[in-house]
């Protein structure tokens, strides 16, 4: 009997479980459009209501995956190692830890994406660096990634084209929140990106779009688990995304805090979140014996191999390396604005997801996908969590486009600070590990 869309949102609204086929027909019918949006959309919400199981969820990743072209992981040379965070505000990571790793001897060719809603992308970040190019095709991300170890790009069209589509529609009709559609709208990027090793950083808190650890380690188990039926070395580590991750959010702003950061000059937390998952890049790649990932990290900082890296890709990239050595990239913001503590007393907590509204309002970010943003606005926290603070003292600096958005951002980042007068309790940054590793023989392709 052929399949009927109809038939099979009713199998999952009545709580069945679907078979291989049946996915594979929705995720086909997503990426041509030949079945419509409004029965897509029924039937993401009757998965988000449901569930999926593991098995679906692999048969989601393998369908999706499958909708587009990937890289295979032998047309990579080396050790390949790739990494993803589910998202953060301040979260310029894959900016310190891709050069780590590639100074350390391992390959990276990442595939990235744009910053959207109050969490910023790599590839925004990088283009503050005046000439830096992030088309790359994919066969210009592979030499560059086989010459210099390192490459950073923008994901191709051709790319999970099921993702792009599923996405949209689950972002219209809040659906996006469901372990097994996002574990396969991440590991189908990740799959096609064709690295032996990932890492996963999974954010977990306020300021992260997983609130509680509980269903943290569920995304976090279901793509190891996926990566590791594909026969990709699996780590994911959850990390806390309460406060922005270091000082600056923002684009230019966090590249300066990044090549900050390669200079062994970074922010305690956000230099520790870098040393943990280089660590777990290096230990998975094979470039470090277990157990001395992160110290193998501080070494690479250390000797100035790792910044070197970043320098070496961006100018192969067509951008100028001194940039990294000037604050904000040579770049200069519209407006400058100081935040001021109203009060004495000790910061408690500074709201990440109001920050990264801030950076938006500023200009750092986009509304909307066809938004364009501007490289130099952003926000520099002055005061974190734990710092003592008096009345009329910075508490932040705004890096705006305009008067009109300093104002705005300045109201964000005034209501993003909690000041009382007790030190607040201090969480782990780094609160799982979890690693997956497939059997000896397996292979590096889905079916
Ligand atoms: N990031 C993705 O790429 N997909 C999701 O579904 C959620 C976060």
């Amino acid at each position: 009997m052929p399949l009927s869309a109809v038939d099979i949102i009713a199998r999952k609204r009545d709580g069945l479980e679907l078979t291989a086929e049946e996915i594979r027909f929705f995720v086909r019918g997503a990426a041509d459009g030949s079945i419509p949006d409004y029965q897509i959309a029924a039937w993401l919400m009757a998965v988000v209501l449901r569930g999926m199981s593991a098995r679906e969820a692999y048969d989601l990743t393998d369908a999706m995956l499958s909708s587009g072209e990937r890289i295979s992981p032998d047309l990579l040379s080396g050790s390949t190692v790739d990494k993803h965070s589910t998202g953060g505000v301040g979260d310029k990571t894959t900016l310190v830890v891709a050069p780590i790793a590639a100074a350390a001897g391992l390959t990276v060719a990442k595939m990235s994406g744009r910053g959207l809603g109050h969490t910023g992308g790599t590839l925004d970040k990088l283009e503050a660096i005046p000439g830096l190019r992030t088309t790359l095709t994919v066969r210009e991300l592979l030499a560059q990634a086989a010459r210099v170890g390192l490459a950073i790009a923008g994901q191709t069209a051709e790319l999970v084209p099921a993702d792009r589509a599923l996405y949209a529609l689950r972002d219209a009709t809040a659906t996006v929140q469901n372990p097994a559609l996002i574990a396969a709208s991440i590991m189908s990027k990740k799959l096609a990106g064709g690295a032996r090793a990932i890492v996963l950083d999974v954010k977990v808190g306020r300021g992260a779009f997983v609130k509680d650890v509980e269903s943290a380690r569920e995304l976090a188990k279901l793509m190891v688990d996926i990566g590791v039926r594909v026969g990709r070395r699996m780590s994911a580590v959850l990390t806390r995304m309460d406060e922005p991750l270091g000082q600056a959010v923002g684009n230019a702003c966090e590249v300066e805090e990044a090549a900050a950061t390669l200079r062994g000059e970074g922010p305690p937390d956000f230099s520790r979140l870098c040393r943990v998952v280089a660590g777990e890049m290096l230990e998975l790649g094979g470039a470090a014996p277990a157990g001395q990932g992160e110290a193998r990290a501080q070494e690479v900082i250390a000797t100035g191999a790792a910044f070197a890296k970043l320098r070496e890709m961006v100018e192969a990239q067509g951008g100028q390396p001194r940039s990294l050595d000037q604050p904000l990239c040579g770049l200069r913001p519209a407006v400058e604005h100081v935040v001021v503590a109203p009060q004495q007393g000790i910061v408690i907590s500074v709201n990440a997801e109001l920050i990264g509204r801030a950076a938006m309002q500023a200009g750092a970010g986009r509304r909307r996908k066809e938004d364009t943003v501007d490289p130099a606005a952003g926000v520099r926290l002055v005061a974190k969590a734990g710092d003592q603070i008096a009345p009329g003292e910075p508490l932040a600096q705004v890096l705006a486009s305009s008067p009109e958005q300093a104002g705005a951002a300045a109201d964000l980042v005034k209501a993003a600070y909690r000041i009382g007068d007790r030190p607040p309790e201090r969480a782990a940054l780094v609160l799982e590990r979890i690693r997956g590793n497939p059997p000896q023989g397996r292979s590096d392709q889905p079916r």
